[in-house]
């Protein structure tokens, strides 16, 4: 931070976004113009106590307040002060998540029937980009965490064998950090992946706050990747929806992404969101550090404390890890009691108060961040505390589960792009074995498909997703949002 200078910190007090949206209020006008409850005039009563303070700010395109698909005023300003403060050469911001920014990078790259290398424990909305891109995927498998038994970073040996392989593919795709705050070295990977002269790109939705304090790994645009996207309001902190889509470099087509963004985003995007992004891009550069300064050292007395229960393990970054970063802010615990699993241990602490980001039969993730407070950190260990209390008699080491620790390769026994517009039928879970998936199945969180239309379903995966199911477990992209039956490929 201390490389920047004055001129830097001037400019960064600036929210030009804000600063419109306010000045316009101030102006008392008379709107003639959508959103039609002009400022709150004529709104739900119950509602307008809280919503009062955001919706004279809920505006649109008009004079003054430029346009996000085609800015060049003070949405324009706010994307390039956001680009100087995330160290890239151009931003875009977004109002429908990460997903949409992923989305949009691939329907940028890949034309239909053309390859792209992707980390297979992606997001679904990676999935998704790539089918509506029409593209191939080339599936590259994780590395597994032997202490946890989840699926964390992919391996430069693979990554380099698929560029050998394929090198017809037109980007590699990864995710950095993973849900679980797990990362890889993604200079080593970048510089890897430019000797085959294809960009890379990383869905970096949980690595918003990365680069910004010291005891945090470097950012995606740090590290030379070409495009990054990053959910602000998940790990940064703006407000939910919003994100940034990141870009440095000549290999992507930055007039082609304008033009996809367009397809894919609300022609009305919502005013207040854009400006949250523009304040916590100013908050973040100017109060990040010091929040996590006060934060994190607490959070490390917790890891300690936390390790003096024999029941629970929490991720720990290792010279042995099959990951080379870990986010100090998410908190991943491991059950080790024969006792409880991670969806009882989860009940438990809500009825103490205390909301879990989520649960799996094994795990639980705890996602802190600057906004987490002492207080937060102290009435969770309490509550962990008391918790143990009926914890240490019966110690056992509960088998990681399945989901976590099976391979994520399955075989593709049809095209992607084929299996998604293929009839489908509906057959029991159980006697699904052998047949071809005509859908994505995705528990969620943390929103990982386990099978990919296309994907061979064989034991493992039924045993798992029998197993999610037991526990309660929510599956997004199927037909029957209960899983007792599954979609596949009618002929086959
Ligand atoms: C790894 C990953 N990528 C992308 C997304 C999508 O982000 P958003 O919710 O901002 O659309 C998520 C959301 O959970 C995610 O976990």
């Amino acid at each position: 931070v201390n490389r920047k200078d004055r001129a830097f910190w001037e400019r960064q007090q600036q929210t030009p976004l804000y600063a419109a949206l306010t000045r316009h209020t101030g102006r008392s006008p008379r709107p003639f113009h959508v959103p039609g409850h002009k400022g709150g005039r004529s709104f739900d009563p119950e509602g307008l106590e809280r919503f009062s303070a955001i919706l004279p700010l809920d505006l649109t395109e008009i004079t003054g307040l430029d346009d996000l698909h085609q800015a060049e005023g003070v949405i324009a300003a706010a994307e390039a002060l956001a680009a100087e403060a995330f160290e890239a050469e151009m931003t875009r911001f977004l109002v429908a998540g990460s997903t949409v920014g992923n989305i949009a990078l691939i329907m940028t790259i890949c034309r239909p029937g053309e390859k792209i290398l992707v980390q297979r424990n992606s997001h679904k909305s990676v999935f998704h980009g790539i089918m509506l891109a029409q593209a191939r995927p080339v599936y590259i498998v994780p590395a597994i965490d032997p202490d946890t038994g989840i699926a964390a970073c992919l391996r430069r040996e693979d990554v380099e064998r698929a560029l050998q392989a394929h090198p017809d593919a037109k980007a590699l795709f990864l995710t950095n950090p993973t849900y679980y705050g797990m990362g890889t070295d993604l200079a080593k990977m970048a510089l890897l992946v430019h000797r085959y002269n294809i960009p890379l790109l990383v869905d970096e939705a949980h690595g918003a706050h990365y680069g910004f304090h010291p005891a945090l790994p470097p950012s995606a645009m740090q590290s030379g990747a070409d495009a990054a996207v990053q959910s602000t309001h998940k790990t940064g902190t703006s407000m939910t929806m919003t994100s940034m889509l990141h870009v440095q470099g000549e290999r992507i087509n930055r007039e082609r992404l304008g033009q996809v963004l367009a397809m894919l985003q609300s022609s009305s995007p919502s005013y207040p969101l854009m400006a949250s992004l523009d304040l916590a891009r100013r908050h973040m550069v100017f109060h990040y550090a010091a929040e996590a300064e006060r934060i994190l050292p607490q959070l490390a007395l917790l890891r300690e404390r936390l390790s003096r229960l024999p029941w629970l393990g929490t991720a720990v970054c290792a010279e042995s890890s099959v990951y080379s970063t870990l986010d100090p802010f998410k908190l991943l615990l491991s059950l080790r009691s024969g006792q409880l699993n991670g969806y009882q241990l989860q009940a438990r602490l809500e009825e103490r108060g205390i909301f879990p980001e989520l649960a799996q039969t094994g795990h639980l993730l705890l996602a802190a961040s600057t906004g987490t407070s002492p207080e937060d950190l102290e009435w969770l260990w309490r509550a962990l505390e008391e918790i143990s209390a009926g914890q240490a008699a019966t110690l056992a080491t509960l088998p990681p589960s399945g989901l976590l620790a099976s391979a994520y390769l399955r075989e593709q026994a049809v095209p992607m792009e084929a299996a998604v517009y293929a009839g489908k039928r509906l057959v029991e879970l159980e006697q699904a074995e052998g047949l071809i998936s005509a859908e994505m199945v995705i528990p969620y969180p943390p929103g990982i498909p386990l099978l990919a239309p296309g994907e061979r379903i064989d034991a493992d995966a039924i045993a798992v997703l029998r197993e999610l199911r037991a526990g309660g477990a929510r599956f997004h992209g199927v037909t029957d949002g209960r899983l007792e039956r599954i979609a596949v490929l009618e002929k086959v």
